[in-house]
């Protein structure tokens, strides 16, 4: 396990070993010893950066945990947490509140409805805590939370289906499970976030699932990057102007417009997908009138209009 408060300098290294600075330009500059530079070079080593002789950075791994630790202070936490293999990254930020966990596998990946997320290396997993939600805002970080990976894979002209799944092609790259701690007013709410980088999709989902190296995309550090700069820009917004993300949310959509029919346990809703509504909900019209529909399973319906 490789664990870093996001404001240790010592984070700074790598850059200023990519940037050519000696082992004692760097102590210097950071006010630290020239073994402690040493021991943290030796740190990067362990973690899989090749570093030769004279300090210069011949290979940096994917997933850089270094990068990676740096970029997710954007995401409001105060400690980044790496482990080469693990449970769930949502059990590991439970346990750790304020932190990010990224894992290059995991054995226990869960997906939403109790499901199995297939976690083999080579995708992107990872999860966060976010503090003080009240409880009503929870959807709102669902929608928000798939908003961010859609327009980091922006370039490939992602969707999102209803609550959160982003997809390509009509093919899911991506899936995001908030879990709630404490049932107060306002209780943290762990995101975590599963993304198919260039991990290879079991022959069983091959015809609903996609990996972004199929597009080209092969680099977990930098759509890592590309979701925390967006998650932060987003989140601003989040308590100050709901209403712009909702209305990027509806532009991303893939469910708004169609026939659904969502189950919520044993309940089925069924009617056309007409809206998202100021508190994240889904807006379904059906036989019953306008319903709001919180968290399901959205599934599309074709209707022959011939008949
Ligand atoms: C879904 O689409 O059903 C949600 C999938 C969420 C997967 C991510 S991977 C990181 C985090 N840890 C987990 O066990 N699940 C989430």
């Amino acid at each position: 396990m490789f664990r870093i408060h996001v404001d240790d300098r010592r984070l700074t290294i790598l850059e200023m070993l990519r940037n050519g600075f000696s082992g004692e330009k760097i102590a210097k500059e950071l006010g630290i010893s020239r073994q402690a530079v040493w021991k943290f070079v030796n740190k990067l080593r362990e973690l899989g950066y090749e570093i030769d002789n004279k300090y210069r950075v011949v290979n940096s791994p994917d997933p850089s945990p270094i990068d990676m630790a740096i970029y997710s202070k954007s995401l409001g936490v105060k400690e980044f947490i790496f482990l080469k293999e693990t449970t769930s990254t949502n059990d590991i930020a439970r346990q750790n509140p304020n932190s990010c966990v990224v894992a290059e596998i995991q054995k226990k990946g869960r997906g939403r409805l109790g499901r199995k997320w297939y976690s083999e290396k080579g995708g992107l997993y990872f999860s966060f805590s976010l503090n003080e939600i009240p409880l009503s805002d929870v959807p709102k970080i669902t929608l928000l939370t798939g908003l961010a990976v859609a327009k980091t894979l922006n370039e490939l002209n992602p969707k999102i289906k209803w609550p959160n799944d982003v997809l390509i092609d009509n093919k899911k790259v991506s899936g995001i499970l908030c879990e709630l701690l404490g049932e107060e007013l306002a209780s943290r709410v762990i995101v975590g976030v599963g993304i198919n980088v260039k991990n290879r999709i079991p022959s069983d989902l091959i015809e609903k699932a996609v990996n972004l190296s199929s597009y080209g995309l092969n680099n977990i550090t930098e759509i890592f990057k590309g979701f925390c700069v967006e998650f932060k820009e987003l989140f601003k917004d989040f308590l100050k102007n709901w209403e712009r993300i909702l209305d990027e949310w509806r532009r991303y959509s893939d469910t708004i417009g169609r026939y659904v029919e969502i189950k919520v346990g044993k309940r089925v809703y069924s009617g056309v997908a007409v809206d998202v509504d100021v508190d994240g909900s889904l807006l379904v019209k059906g036989e019953r009138g306008m319903e709001k529909i919180f968290s399901g399973e959205c599934f599309y319906i074709n209707i022959d209009n011939n008949k």
